[in-house]
């Protein structure tokens, strides 16, 4: 597999938006919503490169089943734990492809009156949207390619690989 992101323009990066996202909030302890499983590595260091508070939260949905594809159907797999009413909510993805898990989660969580929510993503695949989707934050856009490693999986495998490859079936 070729590496399409190397493990220091990841930390440059992701050390970037941290730095944005403290001076954007800075004075208030956002909670920051990692959307499982794809999101676990982003998320943790994201926040360790933080310089405010914050809180951690965690949903899980999926959409991929196993495939490159989009099923177009999200099932709701797990639900935060906390009461988000009156919080300023950062939803954490690893990555924006059609849109849909995260138009879904947004109105999921805007339902619930947080004082504010915003989108940060590491990766937006901007060519394949289908729905219309801004994140607030965005690590790299990437092209029409699968890409796997740094918590993205394909079939469950490759999330552990510390860098962001692009995913070729054989
Ligand atoms: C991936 C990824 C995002 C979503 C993005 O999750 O983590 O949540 O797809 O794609 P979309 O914009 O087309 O909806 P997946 O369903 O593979 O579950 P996982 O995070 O558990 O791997």
């Amino acid at each position: 597999m070729k590496v399409l992101i190397k493990k220091e323009d990841l930390k440059r990066r992701i050390k970037e938006l941290a730095k944005q996202i403290s001076e954007d909030y800075r004075g208030k302890t956002p909670v920051f919503i990692a959307i499982l499983k794809g999101a676990f590595i982003f998320l943790s260091d994201l926040i360790r490169e933080l310089e405010i508070d914050c809180i951690v939260d965690f949903m899980a949905v999926t959409s991929y089943n196993g495939s490159t594809e989009s099923s177009g159907a999200v099932e709701f797999l797990k639900d935060v734990t906390m009461d988000i009413q009156g919080k300023d909510v950062i939803i954490v993805e690893d990555i924006v492809d059609t849109g849909l898990t995260l138009d879904y989660i947004k109105k999921v969580l805007e339902l619930r009156k947080p004082a504010s929510l915003k989108i940060c993503v590491l990766l937006d695949k901007k060519k394949k949207r289908r729905v219309k989707i801004e994140p607030d934050y965005v690590g790299f856009e990437i092209g029409d390619v699968f890409v796997v490693g740094y918590g993205l999986d394909f079939g469950e495998k490759y999330r552990n690989l510390p860098e962001i490859y692009c995913y070729e079936e054989r």
